[in-house]
C-alpha cells in the first residue's frame, strides 16, 4: 500500500465524497467494529425502538418467532443495525444479505433452507428482489415452506419443503418500490426518522470512545450539525476530523480543528456538499428557482438520477431547501440565502 505524505492524505480528503449515505465495503468493515449491539446502546429511533422491545418480549413470552419487519427510510441510519439488534435480543443470530444476489430461484432457496430455528434473515434493498424471488419468499414468509417443483414438463412434480421458522426483516430506500403483497406479509412496517443534532452528537462521543479519539462536545456537536441527520455520515466525518486532528494538532480534535477540517472537506453548515450545492445553483441560475424535472436536474448535474433521488433530494427536502411539486422540483426561499444567491422570486 502507498505511504502518503500529510499533505497527500488532506488532498484525498478533499476529494472523497463523504456525505453519501450509500455504504460501501469499507464502510461495512468500518461500521462493523463500531455497531451497538443493543437496544441500550443504540442512539436515536426512540419510538421505534420502544416498540420492538414490546413486540420482541411478547415473542419471547408466546414462545413464537417475531413478525417479520420492513424497516423503510434514507440509507445511513441505521436499518442494518436494528436488525442486528433483534437478532440479539432474540438471543439468535442474523444472516445479513442484500437483494440483488438473489438472481436465481436457487440462490433464495439456498439461504432459507439454511436457516436455524428462530433466525433473523436480513434482505437489504428489498425493493430490488425480482418476481421470481419474491413468489417463493410468499409461502416462505406466511407458513414457513417452500413449493419446489421436481422432473420435467411431463412428469412435474411439486415437492412441499418445510422451513425453520425465521424472522425476516428487510430494508428499503424506497416503501413505494414494494409490491403490495410482499408489503402485506410484513407484521411491522416502520420509517427511520433523520437524527436530531443532539442524538448524532451521542453518536459522535460514543463512536469516538471506541476509535479512541479525544473530542470536546462543542467539537461532536459541530460535526453533527454538518452530517444531515445521518449517523453513517457522522461517523465517517468524525474519522476524517480525527485525521485532521492527528496530523495537524497531536490527535486531539477541538472546535478549530473541526471547523477547519469540515471547511477543507467543503461541507457547509447545513451539511451540504459541492453536489448538493450544486445542485440548488443549477436550479437557480438556470432554470429560475424551479420547477425543473429530477432527469433534467441529473442530466445536467452529470449525476445518476439514483444519487440525486435517493442521497440529495431527502435530505434536502428535510433542510426545507427545497420543494417537491407535481411540475417537478422547486428551490426554497432559504435555499437563495443560504446560497447569497439573487433574489427569490415567487412563482
Ligand atoms: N452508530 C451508528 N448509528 C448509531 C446509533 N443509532 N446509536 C449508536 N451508535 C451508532
Amino acid at each position: 500500500m502507498a505511504i502518503l505524505s500529510d499533505d497527500e492524505k488532506l488532498e484525498t480528503h478533499k476529494k472523497n465524497p463523504v456525505i453519501k449515505p450509500d455504504k460501501n465495503v469499507y464502510d461495512r468493515i468500518f461500521e462493523n467494529s463500531i455497531r451497538p449491539k443493543s437496544f441500550d446502546s443504540y442512539i436515536g429511533q426512540t419510538t421505534l425502538k420502544e416498540t420492538l422491545k414490546i413486540s420482541i418480549e411478547a415473542a419471547k413470552k408466546r414462545n413464537t418467532t417475531l413478525d417479520h419487519v420492513l424497516f423503510y427510510g434514507p440509507p445511513g441510519l441505521g436499518k442494518t443495525t436494528l436488525a442486528g439488534i433483534i437478532a440479539e435480543e432474540l438471543n439468535t443470530s442474523v444472516k445479513i444479505t442484500s437483494a440483488p444476489s438473489f438472481e436465481r430461484p436457487r440462490d433464495i432457496i439456498g439461504v432459507l433452507m439454511s436457516l436455524k430455528e428462530g433466525e433473523v434473515l436480513f434482505i437489504d434493498e428489498i425493493h430490488r428482489l425480482n418476481t421470481v424471488t419474491e413468489e417463493i419468499l410468499y409461502p416462505a414468509m406466511e407458513d414457513f415452506y417452500l413449493d419446489m417443483m421436481t422432473g420435467k414438463t411431463q412428469t412435474v412434480k411439486t415437492m412441499r419443503i418445510q422451513l425453520p421458522k425465521f424472522t425476516l426483516v428487510g430494508a428499503t430506500t424506497k416503501a413505494g418500490g414494494i409490491s403490495s403483497p410482499l408489503r402485506d406479509r410484513f407484521g411491522f412496517v416502520h420509517r427511520l426518522q433523520f437524527y436530531t443534532i443532539d442524538e448524532l452528537t451521542q453518536v459522535i462521543l460514543r463512536t469516538a470512545k471506541i476509535l479512541n479519539i479525544e473530542i470536546s462536545t462543542d467539537s461532536a456537536k459541530e460535526i453533527a450539525k454538518r452530517s444531515r441527520g445521518t449517523p453513517r455520515i457522522a461517523n465517517r466525518l468524525l474519522k476524517r476530523v480525527g485525521d485532521f486532528a492527528i496530523v495537524k494538532n497531536n490527535g486531539k480534535v477541538d472546535l478549530n480543528i473541526a471547523k477547519d477540517s469540515l471547511n477543507t472537506l467543503k461541507i457547509d453548515e447545513y451539511g451540504l456538499d459541492e453536489t448538493d450545492r450544486d445542485m440548488l445553483k443549477l436550479i437557480i441560475e438556470k432554470y429560475n428557482g424551479g420547477p425543473v424535472g429530477l432527469d433534467t436536474i441529473a442530466a445536467a448535474l452529470g449525476e445518476d438520477v439514483r444519487t440525486i433521488e435517493d442521497v440529495c433530494e431527502p435530505y434536502l427536502l428535510q433542510a426545507g431547501l427545497l420543494m417537491r411539486t407535481p411540475r417537478g422540483r422547486k428551490v426554497s426561499p432559504e435555499a437563495y440565502v443560504h446560497l447569497g444567491l439573487g433574489i427569490f422570486n415567487e412563482k
